[in-house]
C-alpha cells in the first residue's frame, strides 16, 4: 500500500466509528476503532498537523428502542445512560477526540434533516409506495429488528429483518419465512407506506471510478474486496427512512410518523459534531469537510465497510459539497479466550470495569491493544498473553532499559547528562539508528500498520538495551570514566527518543518519563534527535514506569470472565428450558442412591443393559438405554442414582422397575449422575 503522495493535504479530519449507545464499550471496540485512531491522531498532532479527532454517540435505530422497551424506559434514558458511561470511559483511557457528541443532539437533527432536504430538493431520492410488515396490535410498522422469522439460509429461527446473526446474512423482512413481530409476537399483516430510497445503483460509475480505479492500490485488501464484491453484484436502490417514532423527522410535509434510517443519519453524525466543535471554540468546520486539501479518514470495524465506503459517499456526492474519504481503514474482529466477544452473552472485557480492576494501567490495555490488533485478520486477546506482554515487553525491554539508565546516571553523575568524549564505531552506530526511527515509525503509522509502528518503537528500546548491556558501563567505570560518560550520554538520548516516540502508543507513559527526564519536546522529529538532553541536564529520580502483573490479577480476570457469561443455549444447541413446577411437584420424585450388581446386553438390541440395583429398599431390575456409552463390565459396581417410585414400564418384554439418572450433551451422549461421596444405598437425593 502507498499512500497518494502526490497530493498534499493541509489538514486532517479523522472520525471513529460512533459507538452505540445502548452498551458500554469493550476491547474489540478499542482494538479495531478507538486504540488506532487515537494513535493516528497524537502522531499527526505531534508533527505539527492540523487535525481535528472527531467522535460521538450513536443514539437511534432500533437496537436501542428496544432496549428502552425491555427496560420499561424511554430511548433518551437509554441513551443518557451509556453515553455519559462511554464518554467517561474514552476520557480516562486517554482517547483524545476533539469532540465526542451526540446523534439525539439538536444541531445534529438540524444536520441530518438539512442533507435530506437537500438531496431532496435536488430529486435524488426515489419515493416508493409498498407493502410492508405491520403489527395491527401495536399499530406499527416492523422495521429491520422489530421483526423476526426463520432465516432463508441457515434456517435460525430467530434471524431479524435486516440480518441473521447465526450465519450473518443480510435480510430484508421479506425474506423471512414464518415472520412474527417482536412487539407482539403476532404474524404480522401487510400495509402500504410510502419510503425514500437512495439509487445506489445511479452512483455505480462514481463508485467504480472513485474505489476501483483509484484507491485500488491504497486501500486496505479487506476493505477494496468488500467494496467490489458490492459493486460487482449489482447495486439496488436502499431505503433511507423507516416508520418510527425514534429518530430524526423527515422535513417533509405530511410524514409523521417516520425518520431517517440510522444509517442515513449516523454517519452524518461526524459532520454534526464537527460543526458542533466548530461553533463552540469558534473554528471554521466546513473547511474540514469540504475543501479538497482536507484528508478525510474514516476509522471503522469490518461491519461498517459498506456503510462508509458506499452508502456515506454517496449521500456526500449527491449533496455536491462534501468530500470523500481518503481512506477508510477498517479492521477485523478481535476474539476473546478463543470465543467470539458479543455483548449479549456478555464474553467481553468492558472498558469501564478495565479501568477500575487496573487504575493507572491504561498503557497496558493500550499496549496491548494495538500489538495484537485485527488489523488484517481476526486476532484473539488472552489475559495470558496480556500478562506476558506487561512483564516480558513493556516491563522487561522498555521499562528496564529507562531505570537502568536512569539508576547508572545516578549513581554516577548525580542524575547530570553527562558530555560525551568519544565515539567509536558502535556508538556512531548506535546513534545513526536512533535518527531512522521517528521516520520508519512514522511511515508505518501513516500506512495504518500501527502493529508495526508499535514494534518499531519497542525496537527503539531494544536498541538501547542491547546496546547497555553490552556496553557493561558499571565494569569500567573505575577504569574509564569517560567512556561512561559517553555510554550512558547516548543511553540517555535514548530515553528521551522512547519519551517522544512513544507518546501515540503509551501517552501516559510518555508524559511521566518526559517528566522524569524534565524534558519538553516540541516535535516528533525531536525523538531522533540529541536536542532535548543537552550535557549537565539535571533529570529527575527514577521511578517504575510499568509493575509487573502477577498470575493472580490474570487468574481473576478469567474467572469472573467465565463466572458472569451468560451462555445462549439456543446457539448451542441445547434443549430449551421446560416448564416451571412447584417444589411438591420435585418431591414426588423418590430418588435414592442405588449401585449396579449384575448387568447385560438385552439381545438383539443395540442401546440396552438389563441391570440388577441395589436401592437400599430392595433389589430390582431396571433397564437403560446406555449400553452404546458403557460395557456391561463397566458399570458393574457403580453408585448411581435411581428414580425409584417410577411405574414399571415393560421394556422389550422386560419389566423395568425406576430408571436410572443420566446427564446427556448437546451431542446426545450419556453419562452416570453419581453421588459425589460413595453414600449407602437407599440414601434419598432432593
Ligand atoms: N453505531 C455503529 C456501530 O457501532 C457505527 C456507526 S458509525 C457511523 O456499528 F458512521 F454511522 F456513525
Ligand atoms: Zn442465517
Amino acid at each position: 500500500m502507498t499512500a497518494k503522495n502526490n497530493i498534499k493535504y493541509k489538514r486532517h479530519t479523522v472520525t471513529a466509528a460512533l459507538p452505540y449507545a445502548n452498551g458500554p464499550i469493550h476491547i474489540g471496540h478499542l482494538a479495531g476503532v478507538y486504540v488506532p485512531s487515537d494513535i493516528y491522531v497524537r502522531y499527526l498532532r505531534l508533527k505539527g498537523e492540523d487535525v481535528i479527532y472527531i467522535c460521538g454517540s450513536d443514539e437511534h435505530g432500533v437496537p436501542i428502542t428496544i432496549k428502552a422497551r425491555q427496560e420499561n424506559a424511554t430511548p433518551q434514558t437509554i441513551v443518557d445512560k451509556y453515553h455519559h458511561l462511554i464518554k467517561n470511559a474514552f476520557a480516562k483511557f486517554g482517547i483524545t477526540f476533539d469532540v465526542y457528541s451526540r446523534t439525539s443532539a439538536k444541531v445534529h437533527h438540524e444536520t441530518a434533516a438539512g442533507i435530506f432536504k437537500t438531496l431532496y430538493d435536488k430529486g435524488a431520492f426515489i419515493e416508493k409506495d409498498s407493502e410492508q410488515y405491520y403489527d395491527e396490535e401495536n399499530e406499527q410498522f416492523l422495521a429491520d429488528r422489530y421483526i423476526v422469522g426463520t432465516c432463508p439460509h441457515c434456517g435460525y429461527e430467530k434471524a431479524y429483518g435486516d440480518q441473521c446473526e447465526n450465519c450473518g446474512t443480510s435480510l430484508s423482512p421479506t425474506d423471512l419465512i414464518n415472520p412474527r413481530s417482536m412487539l407482539s409476537g403476532n404474524k404480522p399483516v401487510m400495509k402500504k407506506t410510502r419510503h425514500w430510497y437512495l439509487p445506489l445503483d445511479k452512483h455505480e460509475p462514481m463508485l467504480r471510478r472513485w474505489i476501483l480505479e483509484s484507491h485500488k492500490h491504497d486501500w486496505k485488501p479487506n476493505v477494496y474486496g468488500q467494496c467490489k464484491s458490492w459493486i460487482d453484484q449489482g447495486l439496488q436502490p436502499r431505503a433511507v427512512t423507516r416508520d418510527l417514532d425514534w429518530g430524526v423527522k423527515l422535513p417533509l410535509e405530511g410524514t409523521e410518523g417516520k425518520v431517517l434510517y440510522v444509517w442515513f443519519d449516523a454517519p452524518i453524525g461526524y459532520i454534526s459534531a464537527t460543526r458542533e466543535w466548530g461553533e463552540a471554540s469558534g473554528k471554521d468546520w466546513e473547511k474540514y469537510w469540504k475543501d479538497p486539501q482536507s484528508k478525510l479518514v474514516h476509522f471503522i470495524g469490518k461491519d461498517n465497510i459498506v456503510f462508509h465506503c458506499i452508502i456515506f459517499p454517496v449521500i456526500l456526492h449527491a449533496e455536491g459539497s462534501y468530500i470523500l474519504p481518503d481512506n477508510v481503514p477498517a479492521n477485523e474482529f478481535l476474539n476473546l479466550e478463543n470465543d467470539k466477544i458479543s455483548t449479549s452473552r456478555n464474553w467481553a472485557v468492558w472498558l469501564h470495569e478495565y479501568l477500575e480492576d487496573f487504575p493507572g494501567k491504561e498503557d497496558v490495555l493500550r499496549y496491548v491493544l494495538c500489538a495484537a490488533a485485527p488489523e488484517t485478520k481476526d486476532n484473539d486477546f488472552t489475559w495470558k498473553d496480556f500478562q506476558a506482554r506487561n512483564n516480558n515487553e513493556l516491563l522487561a525491554i522498555f521499562g528496564n532499559f529507562v531505570n537502568r539508565t536512569l539508576v547508572l546516571t545516578y549513581k554516577y553523575f548525580d542524575g547530570q547528562v553527562p558530555a560525551i568524549t568519544d565515539l567509536t564505531a558502535d556508538d556512531k552506530e548506535t546513534l545513526e539508528q536512533m535518527k531512522t526511527f521517528p521516520e520508519t515509525i512514522g511511515q508505518s503509522i501513516e500506512q495504518y500498520r500501527f502493529r508495526e509502528a508499535l514494534a518499531q518503537m519497542m525496537n527503539l528500546a531494544r536498541l538501547g538495551n542491547r546496546y547497555l548491556t553490552e556496553a557493561e558501563p558499571w565494569k569500567i567505570f573505575k577504569t574509564e570514566p569517560g567512556r561512561v560518560q559517553t555510554i550512558l550520554n547516548i543511553c540517555l538520548q535514548i530515553c528521551a527518543g522512547l519519551a517522544v516516540l512513544s507518546e501515540p502508543f503509551l501517552p501516559f507513559t510518555a508524559k511521566k518519563l518526559q517528566k522524569m527526564l524534565d524534558i519538553q519536546p516540541g516535535s516528533w522529529q525531536d525523538g531522533g534527535t540529541t536536542t532535548l538532553l543537552p550535557p549537565g541536564h539535571q533529570v529527575g529520580k527514577p521511578e517504575l514506569l510499568f509493575e509487573k502483573i502477577e498470575d493472580a490479577q490474570v487468574a481473576a480476570q478469567v474467572e469472573k470472565l467465565l463466572n458472569t457469561r451468560k451462555d445462549n443455549n439456543e446457539m448451542k444447541g441445547a434443549e430449551p428450558a421446560k416448564e416451571e413446577i412447584s417444589f411438591d411437584e420435585f418431591s414426588r420424585m423418590d430418588i435414592r442412591v442405588a449401585t449396579i450388581l449384575t448387568a447385560e446386553k438385552v439381545a438383539r438390541t443395540k442401546k440396552l443393559l438389563k441391570m440388577t440395583v441395589d436401592s437400599g429398599l430392595d433389589r430390582r431390575t431396571v433397564v437403560s438405554g446406555i449400553a452404546e456409552f458403557y460395557k456391561p463390565e463397566e458399570v458393574v459396581g457403580k453408585k448411581v442414582l435411581l428414580l425409584a417410585n417410577l411405574k414399571p414400564r415393560n421394556i422389550k418384554g422386560i419389566e423395568s422397575h425406576g430408571m436410572l439418572l443420566m446427564a446427556e450433551n448437546s451431542d446426545g451422549e450419556l453419562a452416570f449422575v453419581t453421588p459425589e461421596q460413595a453414600f449407602g444405598n437407599g440414601s434419598t437425593v432432593s
